[in-house]
């Protein structure tokens, strides 16, 4: 292998040059379920219901997901394992999967997370895994709307994130391919 070039001039000239870029994005943070609108209330309130339907007995982290649609119908699904565990599939994406299927090319304009862990406390907000957000971005590329994501645990702070998309900055995307 050859040595790494010295610490010299050139680097520091090319760190001048350099253009440094910047990423924020600005979510919302309630103390608790009961701040909510009605609305927002009753999708987390059947996304903790739905994580009664999660099959993980292996992880016996029991997540649900349920999407409202710009159709106005709602579709919920739970993380399905397996004994292969690759084989699993989170609540998210079962739940894309379900909206691509049965009402294929309609938006999803919001979605409700939460989980029950059977291991510890439910009482704080968990995101996406880096899979499922790759999963939400290509359905809002295919969709063309935004996908609001509301968080929270069985109880404690809830975020309010405007869209999923956000979670994935400089993401991979099918225009990459061209
Ligand atoms: N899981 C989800 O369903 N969604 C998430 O956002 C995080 C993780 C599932 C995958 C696995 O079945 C279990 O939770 C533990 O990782």
């Amino acid at each position: 292998m050859m040595d790494p070039p010295a610490c010299s001039g050139d680097f520091l000239s090319k760190y001048e040059t350099m253009n440094k870029q910047d990423y924020h994005f600005d979510y919302e943070v309630y103390d608790s379920i009961d701040d909510l609108t009605e609305e927002d209330k009753w999708l987390l309130d059947e996304a903790r219901e739905v994580t009664q339907h999660a099959y993980a007995p292996y992880s016996r982290f029991q997540v649900g997901a349920v999407a409202k649609l710009s159709n106005g119908e709602i579709v919920a699904g739970s993380n399905q394992e397996n004994a292969s565990f690759p084989a699993g599939l989170c609540a998210e994406r079962v739940v894309l999967a379900s909206v691509s299927s049965l009402y294929p090319k309609v938006p999803i304009e919001t979605m409700a997370i939460s989980y029950y862990n059977n291991n510890g406390e439910s009482d704080h907000p968990i995101t996406p895994c880096g899979i499922c957000r790759q999963a939400l971005q290509e359905f809002k590329s295919k969709t063309n709307v935004p996908i609001r994501l509301i968080l929270g645990g069985m109880h404690g702070k809830v975020y309010i994130i405007p869209d999923a998309g956000m979670l994935l900055p400089l993401s991979f995307t099918s225009s990459d391919l061209k």
